[in-house]
């Protein structure tokens, strides 16, 4: 039982900024004047259309989305994303490339492999994804319908340090680093988060989607993942995730206060630098991932005995440092620091390692 807020290392759902989650409670039963909580406003009503509007708008400003672009709130996270750039971007030739480094990039191109052909431009698994391919190392094809790229690899902690260029529209998966850093938007024909690491409450995916890339569909594309509906309906074809929404506005005006993109870039630089500093000195604890492809947002990192690993977890949790342990599938331990966390958390928890560390020296 912890009687203050913990520092939550989880990859997601993850810690959400402290003024934002206070502004949300003060608000929690009537908002605005409006006598109603959001949660319980009609998505057709003005009240609700002005905190959709000032969302939007602030996502295009925070992000400098071009006009070029539209901006999407869908449902399904980012898994549904998964087919839904399949079946609405295929359609033209029916190819599509992926690179697949980590988890999610495989999972993308396995669903892709259901409505087109797949070529793998580049596999990083034969080395546990530790590393991301340079841009002279993607096999490209001349004519696919688009090459999609994981930006961050949530589970294996690398990141790609640059856009990927393609002959064809480039695609992201940016759901564990967006809005940690300027993004070269127009560098993309689309990008798709799932808003449970920076953005917002889990529920969520959002889309900027270049608009000259809808309309061409499969037939048998559900409705509610049809970009063209979704843009032409305004992310309003069905009742759209509305309190995700709001929170999601709640955010965007925090990291406004702080900065913006070039605020929180510096804070991600500060939060991982720490850590990599302290690991890259360490002899009880390891980076997992090469130096050139670290991600500044998840730190993986072990001691080499899974014995050791998991009092390190435990330990750590009991002062209040929780959800360090790595991903099922690669053990270990993984620092998620996203915006949310405080620099100070990442302090904290470098001086336990270090404490850690001394206590099993032999
Ligand atoms: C990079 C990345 N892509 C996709 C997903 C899947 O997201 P969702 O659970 O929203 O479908 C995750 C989940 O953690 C992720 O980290």
């Amino acid at each position: 039982m912890f009687k203050e807020r913990v520092y939550n290392f989880s990859a997601g759902p993850s810690m959400l900024p402290v003024p934002v989650l206070e502004k949300a409670a003060a608000e929690i039963t009537n908002f605005n004047g409006s006598g109603m909580s959001v949660m319980e406003m009609s998505h057709r009503s003005k009240a609700y259309q002005d905190i959709f509007d000032e969302t939007k708008a602030l996502l295009r400003e925070v992000l400098s989305v071009p006009e070029s672009h539209e901006i999407l709130f869908m449902q399904g996270g980012a898994t549904g994303q998964f087919a839904a750039v399949a079946m609405n971007l295929m359609g033209t030739n029916g190819k599509a490339d992926y690179a697949v480094t980590g988890n999610f990039s495989g999972l993308a191109a396995k669903e892709a492999k259901k409505y087109g052909q797949v070529h793998i431009a580049a596999d990083t698994s034969e080395a546990n994804h530790t590393y991301i391919p340079r841009q002279e190392e993607l096999d490209l094809s001349p004519d696919a319908a688009y090459f999609h790229y994981c930006a961050n690899n949530t589970i294996y902690g690398t990141e790609w340090d640059y856009t990927p260029k393609a002959p064809c529209p480039v695609v992201a998966d940016m759901s564990s680093n967006i809005l940690s850093k300027p993004v070269d938007i127009a560098a993309h024909g689309l990008i798709y988060a799932g808003v449970q690491k920076n953005m917002a409450p889990a529920g969520m995916a959002v889309v900027i989607i270049d608009k000259s890339l809808a309309g061409h569909e499969l037939p048998c594309t559900p409705t509610v993942l049809s970009y063209k509906t979704m843009i032409d309906k305004d992310s309003m074809y069905n009742t759209p995730p509305t309190f995700n929404i709001y929170m999601l506005g709640l955010v965007l005006k925090w990291v406004k206060e702080m900065g913006g993109l070039a605020g929180m870039e510096a804070l991600r630089e500060e939060r991982a630098g720490m850590l990599y500093d302290f690991l890259d000195n360490s002899r009880l604890f390891t980076g997992c991932a090469e130096s050139a492809a670290r991600s500044k947002m998840n730190v993986t990192f072990r001691t080499g005995s899974k014995e050791l690993d998991a009092e390190f977890v435990q330990e750590a949790a009991a002062r209040g440092f929780v959800s360090l342990a790595g991903h099922r599938i690669v053990g270990g331990m993984r620092a998620s620091v996203y915006n949310a966390m405080p620099v100070e958390g990442v302090r904290r928890l470098v001086d336990f390692m270090g404490a850690f560390e001394a206590a099993h020296q032999n």
